[in-house]
């Protein structure tokens, strides 16, 4: 399973990027408009620093409108730039253009695995199960990405499913066991994965116990 940040802050982008563990980006419009910044100037800046698909977003009501922002959106980097496309008709008209093109599309706010198949169909490079949003409504989010996956296997088809609106550890591990091909993550559950109480408690044990080793020509020390 490859891992995306789901973010537009840059330097939270820079700083998983310096783990060596970044493998594309995800934003939409709520997480740049904290940002205060422009759209396309964030996602410039996102490409400068992360590998992988970096995404963009259609904002047009129909299929015309969404390929032409797709097609602007390309001009930034038409290898790694994804423009994200939300799931309704005009949204899988998009698709099937954009996938002509050769311009690679993102189908968001997918939560059912008819949805998924309509788009794998239409050509969509990745799609996006929200996974947070349906346990929100007390439904197993989760259960749609493993449907995902199983259809689109099965029928060979070549979109790659992005377990996204990830909420916590917890959510990483089951998108992981699930046959998810991407978690899109958050920063702050990334600084939680990496995080165990028993390998702090060790790094600190060990920390304390070096301190005790004699340096060549001392003395042994007391315990
Ligand atoms: C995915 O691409 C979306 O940006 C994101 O995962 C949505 O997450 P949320 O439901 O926490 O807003």
């Amino acid at each position: 399973m490859k891992i995306f940040i789901d973010t537009a802050d840059i330097n939270e982008i820079k700083e998983i990027a310096g783990w060596g563990i970044l493998e594309g980006c995800t934003t939409n419009p709520t997480l740049v408009s904290k940002t205060g910044r422009p759209f396309r100037d964030c996602v410039q800046d996102i490409l400068n620093i992360a590998d992988g698909p970096v995404s963009g977003e259609a904002l047009s009501t129909e299929a015309g409108g969404m390929i032409k922002e797709g097609e602007e959106w390309a001009k930034l980097d038409p290898e790694k730039v994804t423009i994200k496309i939300p799931m309704c008709v005009e949204g899988l008209k998009a698709i099937k253009g954009l996938s002509e093109r050769n311009i690679k599309s993102n189908c968001t706010l997918v939560f059912s695995p008819n949805q998924a198949l309509l788009a794998a169909k239409a050509g969509a490079t990745f799609i996006s199960p929200f996974v947070g949003r349906l346990d929100d409504i007390s439904h197993t989010g989760m259960d749609i990405v493993a449907d995902m996956v199983e259809l689109i296997e099965y029928y060979g088809l070549d979109s790659k499913v992005i377990a996204a609106s990830i909420r916590h550890p917890l959510h990483v591990v089951e998108a992981a066991r699930a046959g998810a091909h991407i978690a899109t993550i958050p920063y702050k559950v990334l600084l939680q994965m990496v995080r165990h109480p028993l390998t702090d408690a060790g790094i600190r044990k060990f920390y304390e116990d070096y301190k005790k080793i004699p340096k060549p020509g001392e003395s042994a020390k007391k315990p």
